[in-house]
């Protein structure tokens, strides 16, 4: 799939825009337009009613270790700034940068990718941040331009291995910056942290410092207490939460997969340490059925379990839920969802002080006068079980997906070029968008075949019947066979047409998008016909 053609789409159809368009763009901030807003709801809605409000409480899962009840938060997206002190994000949540003396950009260290390549008795690391599919034609005409060798005299460059990022190369004085014309101009890699800060209140000095969440986990953990108090849930469970988190990427790119301003869905599944291991089993499985259910089925996902040398000594098990985004190069995917397991590290480090990482078993970790270096809340966030009386420490597993990532992963997927007949019965080609009914934005279009003869009354009278169940379009403008494709486009599942039979029995069409068949129902049942077809694809097995 070609994500030029998406991104167009995208554009042209109004899922997605750029922030602040008007004024030339925000880069890494993207807006959801009137078929994308609608989109990235029902990614969210979805989530949190299979997740959540569907979750029955009385009944084990398949794959649970036992039954298990689920709740939700919506904290603030300004903390404490003591939160991320504990968390270890202050301190720890940073990217590696370079900068160009000469051009004064900053780069992400990882991201910057470039080949070695020899002319003229002079070795060059020339890079590049085009996009996979420009990479090797960027690089050449830089390389060309920097050796001062025409088009033609292209045979002249030796190339030298295939394309490897920045942190491969040890002499930066032979490196050709992105956007350089002279070697040599990129600093060695610095650490930068990616939390945004702000300032609270009206002082505005590094008293009322504080950050924009760069995750939604923490607002679940600092609320364990105030969730355990004031519900009657029993560990095992799990509190969700949908929200907007911020970092400051240093090169965000590949449309919305890396923004500054994102959507996560966490979820915080607390649980007794000795279940820990068969509790995260469960929750990778679920959610790898959630995305299969959803659509993004085949070789283009993928569940990758983290080995040992990529794990924290204190979890037992990290997977990642990874899809083969169409940016990226051949073999290569993208993260879509992490699932941790996070061991006691959060709880008890917004208890006693923030927790070393790298000890074990995880110990406080100290400043150089030998005092914690960032001291806890100091309340008890231990767990009484009533019916054993065991207290604990909670362990916890996290699974963490974007919104944003998601949306972006189901709109690859559903992007499809076919042939459809127009309405002489003429193949043409038709660009499709086949999302799963649960996502789409539109659930139904309803049509007048054309605007005379009482049609547009009967389909309007159909229209305003479904309007209450679902979100259904009304279109009695143009040829129909360019309705239909406007409606493939937008994703919609059904289209409902009111024509010549109508008039004399009262049945209308519904087609459907992706199989093409059409068939008729009576005007007085559509409302039952929609809902039947809907319910039937309303229910991931997750
Ligand atoms: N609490 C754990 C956590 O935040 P993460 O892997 O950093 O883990 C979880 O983020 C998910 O959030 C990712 O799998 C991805 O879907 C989404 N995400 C992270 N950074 C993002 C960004 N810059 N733009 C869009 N989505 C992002």
């Amino acid at each position: 799939m070609d994500m030029d053609k998406l991104v167009s789409l995208c554009r042209r159809r109004g899922f997605l825009f750029q922030s602040s368009e008007i004024y030339g763009g925000l880069n890494g901030f993207w807006d959801y337009g009137p078929l994308g807003v609608e989109l990235k709801r029902n990614v969210r809605e979805t989530w949190w009613r299979d997740m959540v409000t569907r979750h029955n409480e009385l009944e084990v899962p398949p794959g649970a270790p036992t039954a298990y009840e689920m709740t939700g938060l919506d904290c603030t997206i300004i903390m404490h700034p003591q939160v991320w002190k504990c968390s270890g994000h202050y301190d720890l949540f940073h990217d590696h940068m370079v900068d160009c003396r000469e051009s004064q950009r900053r780069y992400r260290h990882d991201q910057v990718r470039g080949r070695w390549v020899e002319a003229k008795g002079q070795r060059v690391f020339v890079t590049t941040m085009a996009e996979t599919d420009a990479e090797q034609q960027e690089v050449e005409h830089r390389a060309l331009k920097f050796f001062h060798l025409r088009p033609k005299d292209a045979d002249q460059l030796r190339w030298d291995g295939s394309f490897v990022t920045l942190p491969h190369v040890d002499d930066l004085a032979r490196v050709l910056g992105p956007d350089a014309k002279q070697l040599g101009t990129l600093t060695p890699p610095r650490e930068f942290n990616l939390m945004f800060k702000t300032y609270v209140g009206a002082l505005g000095g590094e008293d009322s410092a504080a950050f924009l969440r760069p995750e939604t986990a923490q607002g679940i953990f600092v609320n364990f207490r105030n969730v355990v108090d004031s519900t009657r849930v029993r560990v095992p469970f799990g509190i969700a939460q949908i929200g907007k988190s911020f970092r400051n990427e240093i090169t965000p790119r590949n449309f919305t997969f890396r923004s500054r301003e994102f959507e996560q869905m966490e979820i915080e599944f607390f649980c007794h340490p000795s279940a820990s291991a068969d509790w995260y089993r469960y929750w990778r499985d679920r959610r790898v059925a959630w995305y299969t259910d959803l659509g993004l089925a085949g070789e283009r996902l993928r569940l990758r379990e983290h080995g040992p040398e990529e794990l924290s000594h204190y979890s037992t098990g990290t997977a990642d839920i990874e899809y083969a985004f169409p940016f990226l190069p051949d073999g290569e995917f993208g993260e879509l969802e992490g699932i941790a397991h996070r061991g006691d590290f959060d709880l008890r480090s917004h208890m006693e002080g923030k927790l070393d990482p790298k000890t074990c078993p995880l110990e406080l970790e100290k400043g150089p006068d030998g005092r914690p270096r960032w001291r806890g809340s100091g309340k008890d966030l231990t767990y009484r079980d009533d019916l054993t009386g065991e207290r604990f420490i909670p362990h916890v597993v996290e699974p963490s997906a974007g919104a944003d990532r998601a949306a972006l992963a189901f709109l690859c997927e559903a992007y499809t070029e076919d042939q459809a007949p127009d309405e002489h019965g003429v193949l043409q080609s038709r660009t499709v968008l086949k999302l799963h009914p649960r996502l789409a934005p539109i659930k139904a279009a309803v049509f007048p075949l054309v605007k005379k003869d009482g049609m547009p009354e009967i389909a309007q009278e159909i229209y305003r019947a479904l309007k209450p169940h679902a979100v259904v379009f009304y279109d009695e403008k143009g040829a129909v066979g360019r309705r239909y494709r406007r409606q493939d486009e937008a994703g919609t599942p059904y289209c409902i047409t009111v024509d010549g039979q109508t008039l004399t029995d009262r049945t209308v069409t519904i087609r459907d998008r992706d199989s093409l068949a059409q068939w008729r129902v009576r005007v007085d049942d559509c409302v039952d016909e929609l809902r039947k077809l809907l319910s039937a694809g309303d229910r991931t097995r997750s």
